[in-house]
C-alpha cells in the first residue's frame, strides 16, 4: 500500500512539475503579464497605446476600454476608471466596473486593457455587451495575451464572488472567440448587437 501511494504522490509530483515547466515556458514565450489598475505613472503608454488603435481603426476597436477614445489625456482616463468603480460616481445609465491594464513584468509596458462590469442588469450588457470586454495592443496581438488577460480577470471576477459570465464576440471575430473558448466559454446562443451577430458566451467560475 505505502509502494503504491509512493509511486502516486511520485506520478502527482512529476504532473505537477510538468505543468509548472509548461506555464514558464508560456510565459517565456509571450513574457509574464499581470493586471492592475489604470495608473498616471503609464501615462505616456497609455497614450501610445491609444494612438496605436486609432491608427489601426480595426472592428472591434477600443472594445473594452471605449472611455480611452473618448478622453485625449490619460489622466482624465485614469479619472473616468476611477469613477466607473464607485456608484456614487458612475456616469447615470452606466453600470460600475473595473478596468485593469494588463502590462509585461519584463518591461513594465501596457500590453492591454480589460474591463470587468460588475454587473449585466443593462439594456445592452445583458443582451450583447457582457460583463467582460478587452482589447490587446495591436502591435502585441497573436502573443496569447487576451488568453492571458481573460484568465487573469476571471480570477477577479472570482474574488468579487461572481459564479459565472457571460462574455460575447461577433461571429466575426475569429481571434476573440478562441480567447473565450480558450477560457473555458460555453456557447448559447446569437443575438443581433451593434449591427453585427453577436456570440454569448457563458464561463462559469
Ligand atoms: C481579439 C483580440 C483581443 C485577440 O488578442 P490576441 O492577444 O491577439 O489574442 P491571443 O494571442 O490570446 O489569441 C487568442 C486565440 O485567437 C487566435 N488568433 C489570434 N489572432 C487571430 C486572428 N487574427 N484570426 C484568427 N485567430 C486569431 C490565436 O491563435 C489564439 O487561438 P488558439 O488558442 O487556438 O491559439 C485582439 O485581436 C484585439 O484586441 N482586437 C480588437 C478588440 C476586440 O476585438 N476585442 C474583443 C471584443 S469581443
Amino acid at each position: 500500500m505505502r509502494v503504491l501511494l509512493q509511486r502516486i504522490s511520485a506520478k502527482r509530483n512529476l504532473y505537477d512539475c510538468k505543468i509548472r515547466v509548461n506555464e514558464k515556458e508560456i510565459y517565456k514565450a509571450m513574457g509574464e503579464i499581470r493586471l492592475i489598475k489604470p495608473a498616471i505613472e503609464y501615462d505616456d503608454d497609455i497614450m501610445m497605446f491609444r494612438k496605436e488603435i486609432l491608427e489601426t481603426n480595426g472592428p472591434d476597436s477600443f472594445a473594452g476600454c471605449y472611455s480611452l477614445k473618448l478622453c485625449e489625456t490619460a489622466d482624465k482616463w485614469v479619472e473616468r476608471c476611477v469613477a466607473m468603480e464607485n456608484i456614487e460616481t458612475c456616469p447615470e445609465n452606466f453600470v460600475t466596473s473595473t478596468t485593469y491594464m494588463a502590462v509585461r513584468t519584463s518591461d513594465n509596458r501596457v500590453v492591454g486593457i480589460i474591463e470587468l462590469r460588475h454587473h449585466i442588469n443593462h439594456p445592452i450588457l445583458g443582451t450583447w455587451g457582457g460583463h467582460i470586454g478587452y482589447s490587446v495592443r495591436p502591435s502585441e496581438r497573436g502573443n496569447g495575451y487576451a488568453k492571458e488577460m481573460l484568465r487573469l480577470c476571471l480570477q477577479r471576477c472570482k474574488e468579487r464572488s461572481m459564479d459565472k459570465v457571460m462574455v460575447t464576440c461577433s461571429t466575426e471575430n475569429a481571434a476573440s472567440e478562441k480567447t473565450i473558448l480558450a477560457n473555458g466559454g460555453i456557447f448559447e446562443k446569437t443575438v443581433p448587437g451593434d449591427g453585427e451577430v453577436m456570440k454569448r458566451y457563458w464561463i462559469t467560475l
